[in-house]
C-alpha cells in the first residue's frame, strides 16, 4: 500500500527516459529531490483577499530577493532601471566605479519619487522634480537649494537610503530588507546546479509584460506543473507523452523538468522514432527543409536536437554542439520563491517573473523573457523595451514568442477562468495532487512562514 506522495505515473521516470539520450545530461537533471508536503487544500481566499494581499505586502515583499533587472540593463555609470513591488520602488544603477547599487526610489525631502514606475534610462545623478533636492549616483545629497533653511540637513542625515542589491547569472536583485541574509543563501542550490550553464552570457531577446486577470500565487501556479498540458494545450501537442520530474530544495528553490519529444512505455500505442520525429519537426520547426529519417538504433530526439543545436548555433553565429540532448530539448523550469522562473534550456530559454497587482489581488503583472545566448567577446545591442500587453491582449502580439505566443494565451484563458470560479467554488479551496502539484503546495508553504514570522 503506497503512502500518500509514493505513487508516480505509470512508466519511465524523467531520469530513465533521459537516460537514453546519446549525450550526457548535466549532473543536476539527475538529482532527485520531491518530498511530500502535505495534502490539505489551499484556501481560495489566499487568492481573492484583499487582507492577505495586505499581508503579503507588509511581510512577505519586502523581506526576499526579487529579480529588479539584467546587469544588461545598466551596462554604464549613470543608467538606471526601476523596480516596482506594489507600493514599493527602488531605483536600481550603476556608480562611477562600476557597482551596482540600488535606493529606495523616494527623495529625502518630502518623499517625492525620484523616476516614475518601471523608468529606465541613464542620468549623471538623481534630481528631485519637486524642489530639485540632488543625490549622486553613489546615494550621496550632493546639492540642496537654499541650504541656508536647512541646517539640520546634511549628506550624513539625508543621503538616500541604500537597499540590498546583489547579483547572480547576469540578474540583479534587490530586497528591501537590509537585515535580510545574503543572495547567496536565498539561492540555495541554484548556483550549483547552473554551474555549467551559460546564463549569465545570454541577453535579453523578447520581452513582453502582461496584466494577467489572476492573482499573482495562481498565475505562477499556472506554470508550475506539466499536469494540465494535455488537456489545456492538447491541440498543439505533438505525441509524445512527456515524462516530467517535480523536484523541491530548501528553501526557496523547486524545479519541473519535462522531455520533449521522448516515447514514454505508458501509452498504448507508442509511436515509432520516426512518427514523433515528423510530430515534431511539423510543430517546432526549423519548418524548411525535409524531416530528416531517423537512423536505426537512433532516437528522434537525438537527431532533432542536432538539428537545432546546428539551426541555432547557425542564427546566432555560435557553436552549441557541447550542448546535451535534455538541454536542448526539454522544459527545464527553476522556480526561486516568491517570484522568478528560469529555463536554462537551449529551444526554451525563458525567464518569468510574477508581481501582484497592488490595487486589486485579482490581477497581476507578468514579466516574459525569452534570452538568447550570445558570444560575450562580441558587442550586444541593448535589452528591448518591454512590449506591455494588456488583459485582453494576445501573446500572439509578441512576434518573437513564435508558436508559444497561442500557449500562452490558452493560459491565460485558465487564470480567468480560475479567477471567477475562486469566488463561487463552494469548497473553499483548491485541491492539489500530491506529487506533480506539490511546487504549487511548497510556494504556499514557504508564503505561510514569512506571513506567520
Ligand atoms: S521632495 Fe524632493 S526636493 Fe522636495
Ligand atoms: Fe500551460
Amino acid at each position: 500500500m503506497l503512502k500518500p506522495g509514493e505513487a508516480r505515473a505509470p512508466g519511465h521516470t524523467y531520469q530513465e527516459a533521459i537516460a537514453k539520450d546519446a549525450s550526457q545530461p548535466p549532473e543536476a537533471f539527475l538529482d532527485y529531490s520531491y518530498e511530500f508536503l502535505g495534502d490539505q487544500d489551499i484556501p481560495y481566499t489566499h487568492y481573492t483577499s484583499h487582507d492577505f494581499a495586505q499581508s503579503e505586502m507588509e511581510h512577505l515583499w519586502p523581506r526576499v530577493w526579487q529579480m529588479a533587472c539584467r546587469e544588461e540593463h545598466i551596462p554604464e555609470p549613470g543608467d538606471y532601471q526601476v523596480y516596482d513591488i506594489g507600493h514599493l520602488s527602488a531605483i536600481v544603477t550603476r556608480t562611477e566605479s562600476m557597482q551596482i547599487k540600488a535606493y529606495v526610489n523616494a527623495c529625502m525631502h518630502r518623499g517625492t519619487a525620484l523616476k516614475p514606475p518601471g523608468d529606465n534610462g541613464y542620468c549623471q545623478n538623481f534630481r528631485c522634480p519637486f524642489h530639485g533636492w540632488v543625490y549622486s549616483l553613489d546615494g550621496e545629497l550632493l546639492e540642496l537649494p537654499e541650504d541656508w533653511d536647512f541646517p539640520h540637513v546634511g549628506a550624513g542625515t539625508h543621503s538616500l537610503r541604500e537597499i540590498l542589491v546583489d547579483t547572480w547569472a547576469g540578474f540583479v536583485f534587490v530586497n528591501f530588507d537590509r537585515e535580510a541574509e545574503s543572495l547567496t543563501e536565498f539561492l540555495g542550490v541554484l548556483p550549483e546546479h547552473f554551474r555549467d550553464f551559460d546564463i549569465a552570457d545570454r541577453t535579453i531577446e523578447t520581452h513582453v509584460c502582461k496584466r494577467l486577470p489572476v492573482n499573482w500565487k495562481a498565475a505562477e501556479e499556472a506554470f508550475m506543473e506539466a499536469y494540465h498540458v494535455k488537456e489545456t494545450h492538447a491541440g498543439g501537442r505533438d505525441f509524445s507523452e512527456p515524462v516530467t520530474t517535480y523536484d523541491v530544495y530548501p528553501k526557496n528553490v523547486n524545479r519541473f523538468i519535462h522531455t520533449v519529444g521522448s516515447v514514454n512505455p505508458r501509452m498504448a500505442v507508442p509511436p515509432s522514432e520516426q512518427e514523433l520525429m515528423r510530430a515534431l519537426w511539423g510543430r517546432r520547426g526549423p519548418a524548411e527543409g525535409d524531416c530528416p529519417i531517423v537512423p536505426e538504433g537512433a532516437t528522434a530526439r537525438d537527431v532533432y536536437a542536432e538539428v537545432i543545436k546546428k539551426s541555432l548555433g547557425a542564427q546566432y553565429d555560435m557553436d552549441f554542439s557541447h550542448y546535451s540532448t535534455a538541454q536542448t530539448l526539454d522544459s527545464i523550469e527553476y522556480f526561486l520563491f516568491p517570484n522568478f522562473f528560469i529555463f536554462p534550456g537551449l529551444s526554451l530559454p525563458m525567464v518569468y517573473r510574477f508581481r501582484p497587482d497592488p490595487k486589486d489581488p485579482d490581477y497581476s503583472f507578468f514579466d516574459l523573457y525569452f534570452l538568447r545566448p550570445t558570444d560575450s567577446a562580441k558587442p550586444q545591442s541593448p535589452p528591448p523595451e518591454p512590449l506591455m500587453l494588456d488583459v485582453q491582449d494576445s501573446y500572439t502580439l509578441a512576434e518573437g514568442l513564435g508558436f508559444l505566443g497561442a500557449v500562452y494565451d490558452q493560459d491565460t484563458d485558465n487564470m480567468a477562468a480560475q479567477t471567477r470560479g475562486f469566488k463561487t467554488c463552494a469548497k473553499g479551496g483548491q485541491t492539489l495532487g500530491n506529487y506533480q502539484e506539490v511546487r504549487i503546495r511548497h510556494l504556499h508553504q514557504r508564503i505561510k512562514e514569512y506571513l506567520e514570522n
